[in-house]
């Protein structure tokens, strides 16, 4: 069933940071998005998520966890970590000066063992009843168990998020207008139906954005992840769009059945 006024909204690191520098905010790229928030508030209930960019990854690279899976090093859970609450930070102090109210829920409240528990995930939308909270919520290094941690994409919170609460949209923000079938022709796949389109080509170009020098220190596997993900939501019911996150008012025109610019992930039934 899907839940007709939720929208869940993933702000890439590479939106919120500028992922070129080192701990560095895109202060422009927030903005921008906190308009076209405010706007979406008057008509749905909003949860968002977003990414490490220059925060997070960063640091992953700099600590060798970003090739190794877990034990990592003490150091480098604690510093990945404080890394995520400080981009979160900055966000969330964006969300305030916007006059929107922003919740800050760190992944670890919902996430144990590397799953999510239900219970735990109604209760972030239990707080959107009845009141303006915006939760807010973060791709992070968490602990599994033991001396165990492991990295937290927020495209998997996403995946998390949208399979338990069947937002009517879900959207992914990156630097990017959406998926390319051919970079070459610079064409945008307007469209993949999950079971019907061809997807083998489109994850080959997902691979490729790894080459980029722009996502070289990205940990969790650039655009391709975001695929995966995005199926996953698809196959629960809810429509994913991958759009450019510096041209938000591009999610207004989807929310609004207008022509948007972005790639549509759905489910493979109907025309
Ligand atoms: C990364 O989150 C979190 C850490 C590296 C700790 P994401 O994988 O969602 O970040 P972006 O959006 O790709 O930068």
């Amino acid at each position: 069933m899907i839940s007709s006024n939720l929208i869940i909204i993933k702000l890439g690191g590479s939106v919120v940071t500028f992922k070129e520098k080192p701990l560095t905010p895109n202060y422009e790229g927030i903005d921008n998005i906190l308009k076209v928030i405010g706007e979406i508030k008057k008509n749905f209930k909003i949860i968002i998520v977003h990414g490490g960019g220059s925060f997070g990854h960063f640091w992953s690279v700099k600590y060798d966890m970003h090739t190794k899976s877990y034990p990592y090093s003490d150091q480098g859970v604690s510093v990945v970590h404080e890394s995520m609450i400080k981009l979160n930070h900055i966000i969330i102090k964006k969300f305030i000066e916007s006059n929107l109210k922003p919740y800050s829920i760190q992944p670890s409240a919902f996430v144990f063992n590397g799953a999510a528990d239900p219970t735990r995930i109604h209760n972030i939308l239990d707080m959107t009843t009845g009141n303006e909270l915006i939760p807010i919520t973060f791709g992070d290094v968490i602990h599994t168990s033991g001396n165990n941690f492991s990295i937290l994409s927020g495209d998997t919170i996403m995946s998390m998020l949208c399979t338990e609460l069947h937002p009517q949209f879900s959207i992914f923000t990156t630097n990017v207008d959406g998926l390319y079938d051919d970079m070459s022709k610079g064409e945008i796949v307007r469209e993949i139906r999950v079971g019907k389109t061809d997807i083998n080509n489109i994850f080959l170009k997902g691979e490729t954005e790894k080459e980029n020098p722009e996502t070289s220190f990205d940990v969790t596997g650039g655009m391709k992840r975001k695929i995966t993900e995005s199926i996953q939501i698809a196959k629960s019911g809810t429509s994913t769009y991958l759009i450019n996150g510096f041209h938000p008012e591009r999610i207004l025109d989807i929310i609004h059945d207008r022509k948007y610019i972005g790639t549509c992930i759905r489910m493979g039934s109907g025309s």
